[in-house]
């Protein structure tokens, strides 16, 4: 008698999966809004097959502009680009209405101004990223160094645990020149009200919650296959 077993996606496959099933949101002749992270690193890659048909990119950090150039995809400033049809990007964590967590990869500015200029927000992630509420992973803040401090004690006033990220022992230095407060121990029910409220405190640059700007479409990558939501 033989058996046989299905070895489950790795979630690296499954993060190939979901970048190759974004291309369906790329419409040809277009400027493509672009994240940051391993997952759209995926996205990235597979997006060089269609460079021909796009005009470019909008990135949301140097290291995506890196990719996306020596790919031979063109990346403009968000400046010159007055509406883009898609924003690309992964999260950290999405709730099921659309709601994320970002900034794992410190590029949540970036990521929050691209995605306000887009019309649809495409997130792609491995359903290891799935929660009911958010605050499980550490909650990244870009804040003005002189505000860290202030910041990290009104975050513990809300029961929250701040600590600076730190690169090779030194505080991390965003694309923006900023540092980052990572926050654990948050349970984020509202996730509106919750950054409304952190965007009105002194030096903070962005809060890594995504509601205002949250994803239109979610692509999850499943041992079943990539599930699409719409929020
Ligand atoms: C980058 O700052 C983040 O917002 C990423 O989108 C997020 O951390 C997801 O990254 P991975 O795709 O690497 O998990």
């Amino acid at each position: 008698m033989t058996t046989s077993a299905t070895t489950p996606l790795t979630q690296d496959e499954l993060k190939t999966l979901v970048g190759q099933a974004a291309l369906q949101y790329v419409t040809p002749g277009t400027i493509v809004g672009v994240g940051t992270g391993s997952t759209v690193n995926k996205f990235i890659d597979a997006l060089a097959s269609m460079k021909a048909q796009i005009k470019g990119a909008v990135s949301s950090s140097e290291a995506s502009t890196q990719r996306l150039k020596a790919l031979g995809i063109e990346v403009f400033d968000a400046n010159t680009v007055a509406e883009l049809g898609v924003y690309i990007d992964g999260a950290d964590e999405i709730d099921g209405q659309g709601h994320m967590v970002k900034g794992g990869g410190a590029a949540l500015t970036r990521e929050k101004i691209v995605a306000a200029q887009s019309k649809q927000f495409v997130c792609i992630v491995d359903d290891s990223k799935l929660v009911d509420a958010l605050g499980k992973f550490p909650l990244p803040v870009e804040v003005i160094p002189m505000a860290a401090q202030r910041i990290s004690a009104q975050f513990a006033a809300m029961g929250g645990q701040a600590t600076l990220r730190l690169k090779d022992g030194q505080p991390l230095v965003t694309d923006n020149g900023q540092h980052i407060l990572d926050v654990r121990g948050l349970h984020i029910t509202d996730p509106l009200a919750f950054e409304s409220q952190v965007n009105q405190w002194p030096g903070v640059v962005t809060v890594g919650v995504f509601a205002f700007q949250k994803a239109t479409v979610c692509l999850m990558g499943t041992p079943g296959g990539v599930k699409t939501f719409k929020y």
